[in-house]
C-alpha cells in the first residue's frame, strides 16, 4: 500500500480553504492509503507563537481534524513534535540542502518581502524540515494545495541527492496528490486571492465560525453594482464568489445566478445570502463535534498518543537506515 503523508500548519483554527483544498482530500485516502496526517507545530514556530497559543492552536487543530472526519482507526494522526525522529532528518538533510536553491524558493522570497524584520534561519530551511516530515516514511504521495508544488519539488531534490550520496535507491520521489482531478483552489473574501489567515479576519471562514459570523462575513464580501452589459466576464472578486458557491452550493444554485448575471438582473444581496446559508448548512455538523470532541480532553489525548507511537514506529524504521547509510554506526 503506497504511503501518504500531509500536515497542516498549527497557526490557529482551520478554514474553509484548508477544509475543501485539503483536508476532504485527507477524507477520501483514508480508506485506500497507508496515510499519516500530522499537525507541523515545529513549522509554526517561524512566527514565534506565545507558548500559550503554541499548545491551544496544536490542540484546535487536533480537535478540528477529528470533527472533519478523520478516523484515528484509519490513519496515523499526530504531532509533529512528537516524532522526534523527523527532527534529526532534518538535520541530515540539512547538510545536503545548499544556500543557494533555499533563497530561490518562492515561498521564502514571499516571506523576505513581507516580513522583512523575521528572516531566520528557520524559514530559510522550512523546505528541509517539510522533505523530512515527507521522508521520513518514504512516502510517495503528498494531498496539498498548488501553493506547495515547488516545496515537494525540493523534497524530492533532496531525497534523490541523498540517494546519490550514498549510492542507493532509499528514498522514493514523493509527488504532490488530490482525489479529484485538478488542485482547487478556494477564494477569500476579500476579492484578492486565496483563504488564508495572513489576510485579516474576515477574509477567511472558520469551521467553527457560529453561523452569525458566517452571514456577517459573507455580506462584507466585496461586490459592485452589477454587470452592465450581457454575457459580461466576470471580475475576480465576482467570479471568487462564484468559485466558493462551487464547492457548497448545488448545480441549480450555481446556474441560477449564472444566469442572473449574464441577463444583467443579478442581486449580489441575494447571491451572498445563498452562499452564507449553504456554508451554513455545509460546516453545520462539523461545528458541533468541535464542541463535543474539544470537550473531550482524554479522547484528545489517547488519539495524539497512539498516533504519536505509530509515526515513532514508522518514523525509526527510516532512521536506523538514514544512518547505517550515512556511515553513524553502533560499535
Ligand atoms: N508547508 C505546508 C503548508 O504550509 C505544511 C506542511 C508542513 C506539509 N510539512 C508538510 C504539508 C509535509 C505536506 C507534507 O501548508
Amino acid at each position: 500500500m503506497e504511503t501518504v503523508v500531509s500536515g497542516i500548519r498549527s497557526t490557529g483554527k482551520l478554514h474553509l480553504g484548508n477544509y475543501y483544498g485539503a483536508v476532504k482530500n485527507f477524507l477520501a485516502m483514508q480508506d485506500n492509503y497507508n496515510c499519516y496526517f500530522f499537525i507541523a507545530d515545529l513549522h509554526a514556530l517561524t512566527t514565534h507563537p506565545t507558548s500559550t497559543e503554541m499548545h491551544k492552536n496544536v490542540r484546535q487543530v487536533v480537535v478540528e481534524y477529528l470533527a472533519a472526519g478523520i478516523d484515528p482507526e484509519k490513519a496515523t494522526i499526530y504531532v509533529q513534535s512528537d516524532v522526534p525522529e523527523i527532527i534529526e532528518l532534518y538535520l541530515y538533510l540539512n547538510m545536503n540542502a545548499y544556500l543557494g536553491e533555499l533563497e530561490r524558493s518562492a515561498s521564502f522570497k514571499d516571506k523576505v518581502r513581507t516580513h522583512p524584520d523575521n528572516v531566520n534561519a528557520g524559514l530559510l530551511t522550512y523546505p528541509v524540515l517539510m522533505a523530512s516530515d515527507i521522508l521520513i516514511h518514504r512516502a510517495t504521495k503528498v494531498p496539498v494545495g498548488k501553493d506547495q508544488e515547488q516545496h515537494l519539488e525540493m523534497a524530492r531534490t533532496f531525497g534523490n541527492r541523498f540517494n546519490r550520496l550514498y549510492n542507493q535507491e532509499f528514498f522514493p520521489e514523493p509527488y504532490a496528490f488530490s482525489s479529484t482531478e485538478k488542485l482547487i483552489k478556494i477564494p477569500g473574501l476579500d476579492g484578492k486571492g486565496k483563504m488564508g489567515k495572513s489576510e485579516g479576519e474576515g477574509n477567511a471562514i472558520y469551521l467553527s465560525d457560529t453561523p452569525e459570523v458566517i452571514r456577517k462575513k459573507v455580506m462584507k464580501a466585496l461586490t459592485d453594482s452589477g454587470p452592465t452589459a450581457e454575457q459580461q466576464e466576470k471580475p475576480d472578486y465576482i467570479q471568487n464568489l462564484f468559485d466558493l458557491m462551487k464547492v457548497v452550493s448545488s448545480e441549480d444554485t450555481i446556474s441560477f445566478f449564472d444566469e442572473q448575471y449574464n441577463k444583467c438582473t443579478i442581486r449580489y444581496g441575494d447571491l451572498k445570502k445563498q452562499l452564507a446559508e449553504d456554508m451554513v448548512l455545509a460546516t453545520d455538523p462539523i461545528r458541533s463535534r468541535i464542541s463535543d470532541i474539544s470537550s473531550n480532553n482524554d479522547y484528545l489525548k489517547k488519539v495524539v498518543s497512539l498516533g504519536a507511537e505509530k509515526a515513532r514506529e514508522s518514523a525509526n524504521k527510516t532512521l536506523t537506515e538514514v544512518r547505517n547509510l550515512i556511515g553513524i554506526k553502533p560499535f
